[in-house]
């Protein structure tokens, strides 16, 4: 079979391990594979390299992806669904595996609603894909996250400061609350759970009255309900509100705002930093390796089976697959009991 393989979104620690399993897997067994160059952007520009053992060879350890990405979204071009059909049929793919977070498996099943064989590999730093236990890259970011809460307990109990780290989490707060309970954090926002300026003020007293003269708050970029409320109370935000080619909002930000009124409400010297995109970067752990070689093996496994239109997912300690429209037919969010499990600490 010929298949073409495209990482789509936001680049994730593991996807070299996924293409590098694709490809080797996919030579054992007499196919044809193409690297599709950006995303789905390279579909429409024809941006395409024949992959053999050779392209891949030395990049399990690499962050990134060898063949790019974007977050281009066929739907949104004009005449679209055309092309896409035009362009697969004219390259003679056989099928797409398309490795991206939710965005991208909406666009992989609307690919497949319209004949094309589509299978998916589910990829986000986020977690927050459903019908899979995680995603690979979630490690690494919660594993950064950790060392950099470890390191600004450093600063904040020297000086007596109350210590903001933001990290990513567009709806889903999985890497603020695996990194916040790992790395001993006193609160952590996430946009599931609302917790008030109030509250947060009080669990700071409540810490100062024990001796505790600092504190660490993790929140995640996408807890915006901390925005509207800062907003609605306390000062005019002067966001400039971007989009992404998905048409998301792009987030971060709420960390320093958060910080400002803290200090106010407090009296501590706080400080807010923003982890960005030095959590997605760099190296995966062995975990991601593994899971993403996992994901990648089972991928071309389903299209000897034909199974098209789904998505290889971990359940337990097994690789299943289940149908792309089941993944997207709700984010994977925090559920209210590992929630309450954090709060064990907010005091
Ligand atoms: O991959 C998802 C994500 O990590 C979100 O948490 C975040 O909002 C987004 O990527 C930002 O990525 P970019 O700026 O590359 O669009």
């Amino acid at each position: 079979m010929k298949i073409g393989i495209l990482t789509s979104g936001g680049d994730c620690p593991g996807l070299n391990a996924v293409i590098r399993a694709i490809v080797r897997k996919a030579i054992l067994e007499n196919h044809t594979i193409l690297g599709i160059y950006n995303g789905w952007k390279g579909l429409f520009d024809e941006h395409y390299k024949q992959l053999d053992t050779k392209s891949i060879a030395g990049i399990i350890n690499r962050g990134g992806t060898i063949l790019g990405t974007s977050r281009f979204n066929p739907f949104t071009e004009k005449n679209g669904s055309e092309t896409l059909l035009h362009k697969v049929a004219k390259e003679e793919f056989d099928v797409i595996i398309s490795i991206g977070g939710e965005g991208s498996m909406h666009i992989a099943q609307k690919a497949y609603e319209l004949g094309v064989n589509v299978i998916g590999v589910p990829k986000t730093i986020d977690n927050d894909i459903s019908g899979t236990d995680v995603t690979f890259g979630f490690d690494t970011a919660v594993s950064i996250a950790t060392d950099a809460i470890d390191r600004l307990h450093t600063t904040a109990e020297s000086h007596h400061r109350i210590m903001i780290l933001e990290v990513m989490g567009r709806h889903a707060g999985w890497i603020a609350l695996h990194s916040g309970i790992a790395g001993g954090a006193d609160i952590i926002l996430i946009p599931e759970f609302k917790m008030s300026l109030d509250e947060i003020n009080e669990i700071l007293m409540k810490r100062y009255k024990r001796g505790k003269l600092f504190s660490i708050i993790v929140v995640a970029e996408g807890a915006e309900y901390i925005m509207d409320e800062i907003e609605q109370g306390h000062k005019n935000i002067q966001t400039n509100v971007k989009y992404d080619d998905f048409g998301r909002k792009r987030l971060g930000g709420v960390g320093n705002y958060l910080a400002e009124v803290v200090e106010e409400m407090s009296g501590f010297e706080t400080r807010a930093t923003v982890l960005g995109y030095v959590q997605r970067g760099g190296v995966p752990t062995a975990y991601d390796r593994m899971l993403g070689t996992r994901l990648g093996i089972h991928a071309v496994k389903m299209i000897s089976e034909k199974k098209f239109g789904m998505m290889s997912a971990v359940r337990g300690s097994d690789i299943i697959e289940i149908p792309i429209v089941d993944a997207i037919s709700k984010l994977k969010t925090v559920p209210t009991e590992l929630y309450e499990d954090a709060k064990v600490f907010f005091n």
